[in-house]
C-alpha cells in the first residue's frame, strides 16, 4: 500500500475537543448551545444518524431535542413544528434529518427554517452567501472534507481538483469551497464523457456518487488526495465507499477510508455550526 490513510476519526477527535472547550467558555457567559433534530418516519439509516448527533452534541456538553414524528405527519404539522423552533429561544440550530417520506415537501421544510438556524446550510439564502463567499454556516459534509484536506498539509492554491457528483448537499457546495480556496475544480456527474481521464487529471479528488467501489486505481492520478464520502455496502454486507480502497491505495498519495473518513466529520462540523448559531 501506497497512500497515507487520511485519519477521520483522529481529525473529529481533535476538533471535538476544541468544540467541547468553546462550548465550556459560551455556557460562563450563560449560553448553552441547543440543537433540535427531525426526524420523520422509521428509516433505521436516518434513525441511527440522528441518534449520532445527539450523542455528538452531549459529548461536547451542547443541549439537543428529538421530535420523532410519525411516518403520517402532515406538512401543515411539520411546517408548525418548524415555526415553533424558529422561535424558541434555547435552540439555536434546527436538522431535519432528509429523505423525508414521499408526501412531504422537503424543499419547503427547508425554506421554513429560519437561515440564522439553518446549521445544515440548506437554506436558499446560505446557499447563495456559499456562492459569494460570505457565509456564517458551511454544509457539513463539504466543510468536514476542507479540514481533512488541510490535515494533509496540501495548498488547495492552483491544484486541479475534480469533484465526482453534482448533489445539492455535497457536490455542488464541494466545488464552491475547493474554488475559494483558489483550486481549479471540475464537476463531474453520471453524463460525463471520459470520466477516467478527467478524473486521473485530479490532484485532489472528491467522489460523491452512490456507487460502490465505481472509482477505481486506474482513475486515479499518481499520489493524488482521494476523498471518499460514499456509505455503501458491498457484495458481503460490508460498509465500502465509492472508491475501490484497495487499487487506489495503490495509487493515491492520500486517501480516506469508509467507514472512519468523511463520516466523523459531518457530525463535528453541524456541532460547528450549532457553536457559532449560539455564539451569535
Ligand atoms: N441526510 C443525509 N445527510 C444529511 C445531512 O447532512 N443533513 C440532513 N438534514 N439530512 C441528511
Amino acid at each position: 500500500m501506497k497512500a497515507t490513510i487520511i485519519d477521520g476519526k483522529a481529525v473529529a477527535a481533535s476538533l471535538r475537543s476544541q468544540l467541547k472547550d468553546q462550548v465550556a467558555a459560551l455556557k460562563e457567559q450563560g449560553v448553552v448551545p441547543g440543537l433540535a433534530v427531525i426526524i420523520v418516519g422509521d428509516d433505521p439509516a436516518s434513525k441511527v444518524y440522528v441518534s449520532n448527533k445527539e450523542k455528538a452534541c452531549a459529548e461536547v456538553g451542547m443541549y439537543s431535542e428529538k421530535y420523532a414524528l410519525p411516518a403520517q405527519t402532515t406538512q401543515e404539522e411539520l411546517l408548525a413544528l418548524v415555526e415553533k423552533l424558529n422561535n424558541k429561544p434555547n435552540i439555536h440550530g434546527i436538522l431535519c434529518q432528509l429523505p423525508l417520506p414521499k408526501h412531504l415537501d422537503e424543499k419547503a421544510v427547508i425554506e421554513a427554517i429560519s437561515p440564522k438556524k439553518d446549521v445544515d446550510a440548506f437554506h436558499a439564502q446560505n446557499v447563495g452567501r456559499i456562492m459569494i463567499g460570505d457565509y456564517k454556516f458551511l454544509p457539513c459534509t463539504p466543510a468536514g472534507i476542507m479540514e481533512l484536506i488541510k490535515a494533509t498539509g496540501i495548498d488547495i492554491t492552483g491544484k486541479e481538483c475534480v469533484v465526482v457528483g453534482r448533489s445539492n448537499i455535497v457536490g455542488k457546495p464541494m466545488a464552491m469551497l475547493l474554488l475559494h480556496q483558489n483550486g481549479t475544480v471540475t464537476i463531474c456527474h453520471s453524463r460525463t464523457k471520459q470520466l477516467k481521464e478527467v478524473c486521473r487529471r485530479a490532484d485532489i479528488l472528491v467522489v460523491a456518487i452512490g456507487k460502490a467501489k465505481f472509482i477505481t486505481g486506474d482513475m486515479i492520478k499518481n499520489g493524488a488526495v482521494v476523498i471518499d464520502v460514499g456509505m455503501n455496502r458491498d457484495e458481503n454486507g460490508k460498509f465500502c465507499g465509492d472508491v475501490d480502497f484497495d487499487s487506489a491505495s495503490e495509487v493515491a498519495g492520500y486517501l480516506t477510508p469508509v467507514p472512519g473518513g468523511v463520516g466523523p466529520m459531518t457530525i463535528t462540523m453541524l456541532l460547528k455550526n450549532t457553536l457559532t448559531a449560539a455564539a451569535k
